[in-house]
């Protein structure tokens, strides 16, 4: 029977103890990694003769027989049994006998044992992430690609600033998810070495081989020190912060498409398949994705801030208070992965109004940085000087009624006699956006250009 209590007790645990300390409600979502760190442990033990070839292929046998239990859910979870490591154990005993289950443990405690379980999931949810990101951003890109010439507001204070296509604005997104998917990479690895082997704390008097096990679970090598090996949780914390900036850009784009499907804006619509009904209102639909992608920000953040205060303070080594890490993570993980996968969806099933979006660039003044730029350029006015002047070219739109864009160039000539004629070809709201032809600028062809660098950039990224 596999224990944690060993003869040293006298009494039972309470009952009270038992369901306070146990974590195999939640870590028992573990149990692949958990199975999988035990077969390498176990085969390092054969091949270092640490065990017999013979113990160790009926423990990986065992655990193998296990692994297809848990997975067909013929494998029953007891709170006894404390957490996902003991339950595991316990079913060895009953599969192979005490004598061999009770040789996995050799040379292992639960510290590196939960550490490297741990880890595993960390870094295979970085690499699904990754993945998702990157389908996203290619669905992202898919949509830009039809949209270079479309023009819409672009915003600064959430009013009128200047005219943008609505690709370059799909772009800024796609940048800030490819900064995201790059930080899931480098904290991959940076983190990809194996606590195993470190034991309790401070290694084993056993000839283990860590290289060996290191290799076979897929870390680049054994992590330098054994008590950092079991105290370190800043995997934990970096995919926790990783997730944490992915949902706030996640966030600010739900916000935009709040927005633009709003009555308002209606720059965009929600497809029926992503958008929900009221209770009261039968003419509504509610954009529940949106707010929800945006909502669930909030418990993604708490989750970092949870775990940053439980390690906050703690002693070297391994502390129980370790053991409230995990639940925040699978928390944080499983968010970032439902919400990736159904942005996705959202916004490839969304319609596009490209002629709402360019009736809204008639109001606002859009051009009038141009107007300011055409006088500096061709007229020799100093740019203070020019910004002066469009300001009451501006105030003069306004009193009559129209957009700077609309605006003749008799009228701008009442407000400065230099200008003329050519000034109309700098106002209309197409020139606008192509005159910002600068490196990373709003043009139709530096937008393009963009879509190519991040185009190539998906090619080569992990492939
Ligand atoms: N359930 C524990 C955790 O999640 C496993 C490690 C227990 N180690 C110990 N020394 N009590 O952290």
């Amino acid at each position: 029977m596999a224990k944690s209590r060993s003869g040293v007790f006298e009494k039972e645990a309470s009952g009270l103890l038992n369901c306070f300390n146990a974590s195999l409600l939640f870590d028992k979502k573990l149990y692949f990694q958990d199975i999988q760190g035990s077969i390498a442990h176990a085969k390092m033990l054969g091949n270092q003769g640490i065990l017999s070839e013979k113990e160790a292929k009926a423990i990986v046998n065992g655990l193998e027989k296990i692994l297809s239990e848990i997975e067909n859910g013929e494998f029953k979870f007891d709170i006894e049994d404390e957490d996902i490591h003991m339950a595991i154990e316990k079913r060895l005993s009953q599969i192979a006998g005490e004598d061999i289950s009770g040789r996995l443990h050799t040379a292992r405690s639960r510290n590196d044992q939960v550490a490297v379980d741990f880890k595993l999931y960390v870094q295979n949810s970085s690499l699904l992430l990754i993945n998702l990101i990157k389908e996203f951003i290619k669905t992202l890109l898919d949509i830009a690609k039809n949209h270079t010439q479309t023009l819409l507001p672009g915003m600064t204070h959430l009013q009128h600033a200047q005219p943008v296509n609505f690709a370059f604005h799909l772009i800024a997104y796609m940048c800030m998810f490819r900064r995201d998917a790059e930080r899931f990479e480098s904290s991959y690895k940076r983190n990809n070495f194996s606590p195993l082997g470190s034991a309790a704390l401070a290694g084993t008097p056993y000839p283990i081989n860590r290289v060996q096990t290191a290799k076979e679970l897929g870390f680049d090598a054994p992590m330098s020190n054994a008590m950092d090996g079991v105290s370190d949780r800043d995997f934990a914390l970096e995919i926790l912060f990783n997730i944490s900036v992915f949902m706030m850009h996640i966030s600010r784009l739900a916000e935009e498409l709040i927005l633009w499907s709003s009555a308002e804006f209606r720059f965009i619509a929600l497809s029926d398949e992503y958008s929900t009904g009221s209770s009261i209102m039968p003419q509504k639909k509610n954009p529940d994705v949106p707010e929800l992608l945006r909502g669930k920000t909030g418990r993604v953040y708490g989750n970092l801030m949870g775990l940053l205060t439980v390690l906050k303070g703690l002693p070297l080594a391994y502390n129980k208070d370790m053991q409230e890490d995990k639940e925040g993570v699978f928390d944080s993980v499983e968010t970032a992965v439902i919400c990736l996968k159904t942005v996705n969806e959202t916004v490839k099933t969304m319609s596009i109004n490209k002629e709402n979006m360019s009736k809204a660039c008639q109001k606002g003044h859009l051009s009038a940085t141009d107007l300011a730029d055409y006088l500096v350029t061709h007229k020799n006015i100093p740019f203070r000087e020019a910004h002066f002047i469009t300001g009451k070219a501006v105030a003069k739109a306004e009193e009559l009624g129209v957009d700077i864009s609309q605006m003749s160039y008799l009228e701008l000539q009442k407000i400065d006699g230099r200008i003329d004629k050519e000034v109309e070809k700098y106002l209309s709201l197409e020139a606008s956006m192509n005159a910002r032809a600068s490196k990373g600028g709003t043009s139709t062809n530096t937008t393009k250009e963009q879509l190519v660098e991040m185009e190539n950039w998906l090619k080569k990224f992990c492939s």
